[in-house]
């Protein structure tokens, strides 16, 4: 028998044909918006929907529909947060999110429920290490690597030896690891690992403890709103012009206005930095300002706009079409990413391979020195991908 269409069926059809049926893809934030990692969370947010407008609004000319839940960076809330994507609103893409403990969580629930997650921050190293699997990315970094380039410069620069101090979680504890292998193979020792709970900021016990061995040099994790009180207090102990301290960018990343005299001067390790003047960046920080004139184009923006080039290329390589998860996690996987902080790839894992960049507090910036090591792949320890 012959099927006559309806005006409706034959309008979907001559859609589906044209390639836009899949009218938008649903993406999810998860991620802080209040708390001591607030304002990581909101840039993240900020530089993932300039991509999008950049694009014209649309990704693989689909329209982004977004659904927010703020995280709280509260790991105890985390299956539950991340469900609220997942299963009420149903979203296509997770974007999240700062939190190491929290990330956890949200990979989890993303690996059981076959959905694509791309981690614009959280550095936990067992995403991309034993835990690691074919439906989650970063935009960011693991934990391990910024604080492994920090712990050549220390070794470089003729300390040895170094205390580290960090919160007690993942993040705290790997990035202090990090520091501690490479500074330890060029023969320095970590003579002490000193810790406080996250978020907590009543640092001076920890700071006279710290006079008291009088290392050669400190190194720490701290960010948001807790790195500002850690930069301000260990200046007024008294400890900045005598211990020189270093750090994984984030202590002075996007805080640098709040810390003021207290950051001057500090040299960090990250993947991006200020003053790089490729004419990718400088495009780059040009519209992020012209949209955000009050916030500084920090490497949280960047990795939020880096996780849309991310989602954007896995987009186009199945022509919008969500459910060809296979198809799109494997462009995703072998994408070249055009970043502001410089091109970079991912490892097998997901992680970005990207140079880490040694900086320097000057004014308002983290001015670039040098390229601190070139092209640091994690080593996705335990990954069987
Ligand atoms: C993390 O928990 O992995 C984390 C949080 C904030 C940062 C960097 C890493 O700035």
């Amino acid at each position: 028998m012959k099927k006559v269409l309806t005006r409706t069926a034959l309008a979907t059809v001559l859609a589906f044909s044209a390639g836009t049926a899949f009218a938008t893809v649903k993406v999810g934030f998860m991620l802080p918006y209040s708390g001591t990692y607030a304002k990581l969370g909101e840039a993240i947010e900020n530089g993932f929907k300039l991509y999008v407008q950049e694009q014209g609004g649309k990704l693989a000319g689909q329209e982004v529909q977004y659904f927010k839940v703020d995280d709280e960076s509260n790991p105890s809330k985390g299956p539950e947060n991340a469900n609220r994507l997942i299963k009420r609103d149903q979203v296509d893409i997770l974007i999240g999110t700062v939190h190491s403990g929290v990330a956890m969580a949200l990979a989890k629930a993303a690996n059981d429920s076959d959905t694509t997650l791309i981690i614009p921050n959280a550095g936990a190293d067992a995403i991309t290490g034993p835990l690691c699997s074919k439906n989650v990315f970063r935009s960011s970094f693991s934990n391990w690597q910024p604080g492994y380039a920090m712990g050549s410069v220390a070794a470089e620069q003729g300390h040895k030896t170094a205390v580290t101090i960090s919160w007690n979680y993942a993040a705290g504890k790997e990035s202090t690891d990090g520091f501690k292998e490479s500074f330890e193979k060029a023969g320095g020792k970590v003579v002490k690992h000193l810790t406080l709970p996250f978020p907590n900021v009543e640092f001076q016990p920890l700071l006279t403890e710290i006079a008291s061995i009088k290392p050669d040099a400190v190194y720490t994790f701290f960010a948001g709103g807790g790195a500002v009180k850690f930069t301000q207090d260990y200046a007024a102990a008294g400890l900045k012009d005598s211990i020189p301290l270093l750090a994984a960018g984030f202590l002075t990343d996007g805080t640098l206005e709040a810390q003021g005299a207290s950051a001057q001067g500090l040299l960090t390790t990250l993947h991006y930095a200020d003053g790089l003047d490729t004419p990718r960046d400088n495009a780059f920080r040009e519209n992020y300002k012209k949209n955000f004139p009050q916030l500084p184009p920090d490497v949280y923006a960047v990795q939020g706009y880096d996780a849309a080039q991310m989602l954007d290329a896995g987009l186009k390589a199945v022509n919008g079409d969500v459910s060809k998860k296979d198809a799109m996690r494997e462009a995703i996987r072998n994408a070249r990413i055009d970043s502001p902080r410089g091109e970079f790839t991912l490892s097998k894992a997901g992680n970005p391979v990207q140079d880490m960049y040694l900086r320097k507090v000057e004014g308002d910036v983290n001015k670039v020195v040098k390229v601190a090591v070139e092209k640091l792949a994690d080593p996705a320890r335990g990954c069987k991908l």
